[in-house]
């Protein structure tokens, strides 16, 4: 039966750093002419907020207040989404490492998860929304009528994100991006507020030895049965 919460189509796919899912989601999302959220860039964007206003990474009020009040526009553009934040592109910006990296630990707070929550489920608008995240299928959309959990081995995801940032011409180091990624799996994992984990109803994909249009069909397939 469909409840007022859950009469808007959601997917969320959720999984540790570099699994693919915004990649995948992109994709499903555009088949499928949905609405896009990645929530992840709203952690980002508070870090880079953060920065900007010169505020300790470790003051949990006024990163709160920050994200609270996060000035930002995703404007769609050639079918993306621009990421505009007190009126300056930040797409690229926001994808640095370290910008990741201190969005990994700004969301283990409480203060600053609470200020994103609602703005991450007003994304969700008909004719559905794909979602991408640690928490999307256990805390913000617990309703989604579609959960995955989309992982790959470490050592996969590293490969990946460093073919990713040598196709942009950006020096990368493997054995550092391995490092990385599992600082910030541990981080994402063992925080006491929304962890990374999967949701009870979600489904698991393991796409170490999957392809971008082996993955994307999968997903298809699954919205197919759930959704018609
Ligand atoms: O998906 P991403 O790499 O852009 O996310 C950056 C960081 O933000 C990630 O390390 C953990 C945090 N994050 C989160 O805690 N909850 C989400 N739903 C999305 C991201």
């Amino acid at each position: 039966m469909l409840t007022m919460t859950n009469m808007i189509p959601v997917i969320t796919i959720d999984g540790p750093s570099g699994a693919g899912k915004g990649t995948i989601s992109q994709l499903v999302a555009d088949q499928l002419s949905w609405h896009i959220l990645d929530s992840g860039s709203l952690y980002r964007l508070t870090a880079l907020a953060a920065s900007w206003d010169n505020a300790s990474i470790e003051d949990e009020s006024i990163l709160e207040n920050i994200a609270r009040e996060l000035d930002v526009a995703f404007m769609p553009q050639d079918q993306r989404l621009r990421v505009v934040l007190r009126g300056k592109d930040v797409g690229e910006q926001i994808r640095a490492e370290e910008i990741g990296m201190k969005a990994s630990k700004i969301a283990a707070m409480t203060g600053v998860r609470a200020a994103l929550l609602k703005r991450q489920r007003a994304f969700a608008s008909l004719p559905g929304l794909v979602a991408d995240g640690r928490d999307m299928g256990t805390t913000v959309f617990p309703d989604a009528q579609l959960k995955i959990f989309m992982t790959a081995s470490c050592e996969e995801r590293a490969q990946r994100r460093y073919n990713q940032l040598k196709e942009k011409g950006i020096h990368a180091n493997l054995a550092a991006l391995v490092t990385d990624l599992k600082v910030r799996d541990e981080q994402d994992a063992n925080r006491a507020v929304s962890p990374l984990k999967p949701a009870d109803d979600a489904i698991m994909l393991d796409t170490t030895e999957m392809s971008i249009e082996q993955v994307t069909s999968k997903v298809l397939e699954l919205a197919k049965q759930t959704f018609g």
